[in-house]
């Protein structure tokens, strides 16, 4: 399978950038679409010539760490899908593949296809954990949850921290990700604790990472390849006014 890629090439944070083009022939379409790139990247060692810098870890939709826009969408062509989970049989034979980093002002890029995505770390160090007793673990069935609020807390959950709904969002917003996290926590009695402060404090983080405003358009959830829905959103938002109350 001939493909072409058109891929942003950018030496550092400090450098212009520009797609530069590239004609791959040999590609198979049950590879991978990194496993597409590595196959790019061994033909220009071959050439001499300097590596595409990409990011991944997992392969399995986990991590967060491979996004990129593929053909102007976060991810690729298909909902719910990670960049490491899609194939190149989702494209065909002469396709034209343009491949951009995650683009937004807090996540600067570092070469290439690679973005600095810490301040997604930074919002979570400011309440993504839970205060509980040191020692063996306790009786699973000591703390009751009902089903209803586990699952939606697990929904929450599921955000890998990929940066999809930033690089989708027109504002370049982070409130679909760090609503995600206040939730989780917040909604399971284990979180109780810390809820009022968790969501003030990754809010505060959230605006100081100099993310843009949420205006509501859902762009982020439909581009989100772990479901996450903007409900979310409207959940942060009431508990960050009752943490005002409270606090
Ligand atoms: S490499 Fe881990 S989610 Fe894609």
């Amino acid at each position: 399978m001939k493909v072409t890629f058109k891929i942003w090439r950018q030496e550092n944070v400090n450098s212009k950038g520009e797609l530069k083009t590239y004609e791959t022939d040999g590609i198979n379409e049950e590879m991978s679409f990194l496993e597409a790139l590595d196959h790019l990247n061994e033909s220009l060692v071959l050439k001499n010539e300097k590596v595409i810098a990409f990011e991944h870890d997992c392969r399995e939709g986990i991590c967060g760490q491979c996004g990129v826009v593929i053909n102007g969408r976060a991810h690729g062509p298909h909902d719910n899908t990670t960049t490491c989970q899609l194939h190149m049989r989702s494209f065909k034979e002469g396709d034209t593949i343009i491949v951009e980093p995650f683009r937004a002002g807090s996540f600067p890029i570092i070469k290439d296809l690679v973005v600095d995505r810490s301040a997604f770390d930074r919002i979570i160090e400011q309440g993504g954990y839970i205060t509980a007793k040191t020692g063996t673990a306790p009786e699973a069935n000591s703390i009751l949850i009902s089903k209803g609020i586990s699952d939606s807390s697990m929904d929450a959950a599921a955000c890998i921290g990929c940066g999809a709904c930033v690089a989708t969002c027109k504002n370049a917003s982070a409130v679909l990700f760090t609503s995600a996290k206040i939730n989780h926590l917040n909604k399971l009695p284990q979180g109780k604790q810390e809820e009022h402060q968790r969501t003030l404090d990754m809010v505060f983080q959230m605006d100081l990472e100099q993310f843009g405003s949420c205006t509501f358009t859902g762009a982020c959830e439909v581009e989100c390849p772990a479901g996450i829905t903007i409900s979310n959103i409207s959940e942060m938002n009431a508990r960050y006014f009752k943490a005002k109350l409270f606090s």
